[in-house]
């Protein structure tokens, strides 16, 4: 039997999730068309519209579905910034350097369109620094940060951050993804101006999204290239994808308790790693509780996560979709870590379904692989090899 210790990176889907899309795909029409046959796929739509609307503590008139947590960022964080500039207000956006790519890359998109683009400061655990970002935020028309960190489960004060960007007058963006489903969203929509949200990563499946746009707030949508969704996503919508999404929004909001296995088996998770000699990224911050970032010195993260899989263990080294890169996660790296500490990390997530028996299978596994992959490096290291050994630079090959 495998052990998925990767629910940050997809989630399974639940069962809520799979029926309501099987009888979705019985559903013929288009939703934009006035047909029967229309209105019915229209209804499959507004249906999840409304969960999802219900799991933001929103309306459903906020709520527009994207193809993914990637989109629903970007339309988030570039749309309220090309509509602040379009309003007359100063082309500045600030993010945190442990963002997602899809924060950090609007963010950098920004930067190629001639909008001044800044980081505020985070400590050697990711927690913001709020005064450099108050500095940071001042003539700002965009903040845009995470509510949970997807590498290191660490949580920014959002309220700290909405305060700020209340003070500056800017808008404030907020990447919900590795938070929809594990939290309550409530209190980031009652102060937030756009909410980014993910279906893969609360049951639902992958290429579906939603952003949650404050009634009254501006986003520029990319291209006036249809009506759809309020003019601010064109395109047919993903009608089984998006019953998806609101069937596992619903069950979401039905079982709060739901991920609290999940916290309880990355408690246990991480004291069995302290105790074989383990540091943990993030520790000093507060952190969502199903996220174990830990790294063992002179261990590279990328082998100890092969030689998991090998076992029967699913891990990652970071984000999924920049883990084909050996590149060091930039996430870690702004810890302030030296790119051959910085590529030891090795991300365990858990799930709704971790059990302390899997939890403890890993435990048990780990000496011996931390132990080989050690080893390993000491030999490469001996022969003379830098390229991939844990103690020298960049995990570059
Ligand atoms: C924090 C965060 N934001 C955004 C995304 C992107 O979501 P999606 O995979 O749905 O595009 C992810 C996915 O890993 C994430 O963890």
């Amino acid at each position: 039997m495998r052990i998925y210790l990767d629910h940050n990176a997809t989630t399974p889907m639940c069962a809520e999730a799979r029926a309501a899309m099987a009888a979705a795909l019985d559903v013929a029409g288009n939703p934009s068309s006035i047909h029967a046959e229309g209105r019915a796929a229209r209804a499959v739509i507004d249906d999840a519209r409304g969960a999802v609307a219900a799991l933001l503590g929103g309306a459903r008139d906020e709520v527009v579905f994207t193809s993914g947590g990637t989109e629903a960022d970007v339309l988030g964080v570039v749309g309220l910034a090309l509509a602040a500039r379009a309003a007359g207000r100063p082309p500045r956006v600030v993010v945190s350097p442990v963002e997602h790519p899809a924060v950090a890359g609007a963010a950098r998109g920004l930067a190629g369109l001639g909008f001044a683009v800044d980081a505020a400061r985070v400590d050697g655990d990711g927690a913001l620094d709020l005064a450099d970002l108050a500095t940071r935020a001042a003539g700002a028309s965009v903040i845009a940060v995470g509510a949970v960190n997807h590498e290191l489960g660490t949580v920014h004060d959002v309220a700290a951050v909405a305060a700020i960007a209340r003070a500056a007058g800017a808008w404030l963006h907020v990447d919900a993804v590795q938070a929809a489903g594990k939290r309550p969203l409530a209190d980031l929509t009652a102060v937030a101006d756009t909410v980014a949200i993910s279906a893969h990563k609360l049951g639902g499946p992958a290429g579906v999204g939603a952003l949650w746009i404050r009634a009254g707030v501006d986003v520029a949508a990319a291209f006036p290239a249809g009506h759809h969704e309020r003019e601010r996503r064109p395109g047919t919508e993903n009608l089984v994808g998006i019953a998806g999404l609101g069937a596992a929004a619903e069950a979401a909001l039905a079982a709060p308790a739901r991920w609290a296995p999940a916290i309880a088996a990355a408690a246990r998770l991480e004291a069995g790693l302290v105790a074989l000699g383990a540091r943990i990224h993030g520790a000093g911050a507060p952190r969502a509780g199903t996220t174990v970032n830990a790294a063992f010195d002179g261990a590279r993260g990328e082998a100890i996560v092969i030689a998991l899989d090998l076992a029967g263990v699913a891990c990652s080294t970071g984000a999924a979709c920049t883990s084909g890169s050996v590149r060091p996660s930039p996430v870690i790296r702004a810890l302030g870590l030296p790119p051959a500490r910085a590529a030891e990390a090795v991300r365990f997530s858990t799930g709704p379904t971790t059990t302390a028996a899997e939890v403890d299978r890993v435990l048990a596994l780990l000496p011996d692989v931390v132990a080989r992959v050690r080893a390993a490096a000491q030999r490469r290291a001996g022969a003379g090899g830098a390229a991939g050994g844990a103690d020298h630079g960049p995990a570059s090959s």
